[in-house]
């Protein structure tokens, strides 16, 4: 077993560049087997989500080149079978995305529930309901999803809640259905418009995304041949931000969109944060505890949910009392018990928390509980006093491409270390 090991109680200081978006690659790799044709993506965060991602099309009888860590090329020409391997599928959450990519490429989909980050409950109705809506016939059967349709047809579908996963995947799902879909309500999230504008690339009639409502005309081919490059990465860029606030450090995040993190570095400055923006990069930096603040999680373009536990890590030693409220997921809270053993003061009741401010972490055995959970235990643990030891790390490399050297060529002491299992 692998984990972190930090000596902490250093600043932040230099320059790092972002990857391309995990939740945006996650579902461009599935989108892929729309086009019948070949089409090369790069860009790609090096992650074993993606890792994956691959290894499943490949399985699905699509031919995948890497070309160096960061770029893929894929045939998906002949497409040989539309069940996914459940062992594979069931490893982390985005594989729901193959429902939709082939149900549209083959009129038919098996793929096995996903896997993914414990946040609570994560329904899939309302992306089985666009796929109904549709003319699908979906029937969850011993832990397996199975999709059919003799052909899928246009429609309007009204999501009831906004949710990323069902945007896309209704999307897949309708690029080469016949006539117009319209779906409303929809996430507006960049990795959403991310997958949009791969499609159209790739020659799909998609309108619309990026507001409340997507328009889909469907169209009989997409033909590949064009190269395409994934949208940075909106979290990954968040988490190194929120790491200088936490350290009082001097970060400067390059290749990211700053637009796409208006609320957080408007957050940042109510904190009394330093920022300077430029085109393509955010320098952060501080020499002081952070002010108080009260967050609420909401989708795009609200404080996304994915930066909660990082900016949590800030609050618990900022000055005075912040409160968190979390408004996607039910147990989004698992690190503050982790922060706790660290000597912060944080009491979560449900899907809030307060955090009373304190002046400094120490040292501790702790475990990520999911992914953003895990990078806020790397920031607590990079500012604590003393060793800081991170089990669980699979769950960090499910998300952040090297993100050990990245924090290590800011300065950090965090070394990888595989350890004998005791039992
Ligand atoms: C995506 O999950 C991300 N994952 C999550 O990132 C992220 O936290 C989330 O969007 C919100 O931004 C990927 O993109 C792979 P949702 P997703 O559908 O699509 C409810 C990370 O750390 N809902 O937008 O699964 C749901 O329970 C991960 O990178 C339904 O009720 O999230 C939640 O309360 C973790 N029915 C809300 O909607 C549905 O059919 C939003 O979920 C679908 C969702």
């Amino acid at each position: 077993m692998e984990k972190l090991v930090i000596k902490g109680g250093t600043r932040l200081n230099g320059d790092v560049v972002i990857s391309g978006a995990k939740n945006a690659a996650v579902a461009l790799l599935p989108a892929t087997l729309l086009v019948d044709g070949i089409c090369t993506i790069n860009n790609l965060p090096y992650i074993s989500d993606v890792k994956i991602s691959c290894k499943i099309l490949e399985e699905l009888g699509a031919k995948v080149t890497w070309n160096g860590n960061n770029e893929v090329t894929i045939d998906s020409r002949n497409i040989e079978s539309s069940a996914a391997p459940i062992d594979m599928t069931s490893k982390f959450r985005a594989s729901y995305y193959l429902i939709g990519a082939l149900l549209g490429r083959c009129k038919s989909a098996v793929v096995g529930l996903p896997g993914g980050c414990n946040l609570g409950a994560r329904p899939i109705d309302q992306h089985i309901k666009g796929f109904e809506l549709l003319g699908a016939t979906v029937e969850v059967i011993e832990g397996k999803i199975n999709a059919t349709a003799k052909k899928l047809v246009g429609t309007s579908i009204y999501l009831d809640k906004v949710s990323v996963g069902a945007t896309i995947n209704v999307m897949l799902a309708s690029v080469l259905a016949e006539g117009t879909t319209i779906i409303e309500n929809v996430a507006k999230e960049p990795h959403v418009v991310d997958v949009a504008n791969f499609l159209n690339a790739m020659g799909a009639d998609i309108r619309g995304a990026g507001t409340d409502l997507i328009k889909i005309n469907g169209v009989k081919k997409l033909c590949g041949n064009s190269t395409y490059s994934v949208v940075p990465d909106q979290i990954e860029a968040g988490t190194f931000m929120l790491a200088a606030v936490a350290t009082k450090g001097d970060i400067t995040v390059k290749n990211c969109i700053p637009e796409h993190l208006d609320c957080l570095t408007a957050k940042l400055i109510e904190m009394g944060v330093n920022i300077d923006i430029n085109n393509d990069s955010i320098r952060v930096y501080t020499n002081k505890r952070p002010n108080k603040a009260n967050i609420i999680t909401m989708p795009y373009p609200g404080y996304p949910t994915d930066l909660q536990p990082q900016i949590g890590v800030a609050l618990s030693l900022a000055e005075g009392t912040s409160i968190i409220n979390e408004g996607i997921w039910d147990s989004r809270f698992q690190y503050t018990a982790e922060l706790n053993k660290m000597g912060a003061n944080i009491i979560n009741q449900g899907k809030s928390a307060v955090f009373e401010g304190v002046e400094e972490l120490y040292g501790s055995f702790v475990e990520a509980t999911d992914l953003r959970a895990g990078a806020a235990l790397i920031i607590a643990g990079i500012v604590a006093n003393g060793e800081t030891s991170i089990t669980n790390i699979y769950h960090i490399d499910r998300g952040y491409e090297n993100i050990e050297e990245k924090f290590r060529k800011l300065g950090a002491n965090i070394q990888r270390v595989v350890e004998e299992d005791i039992f």
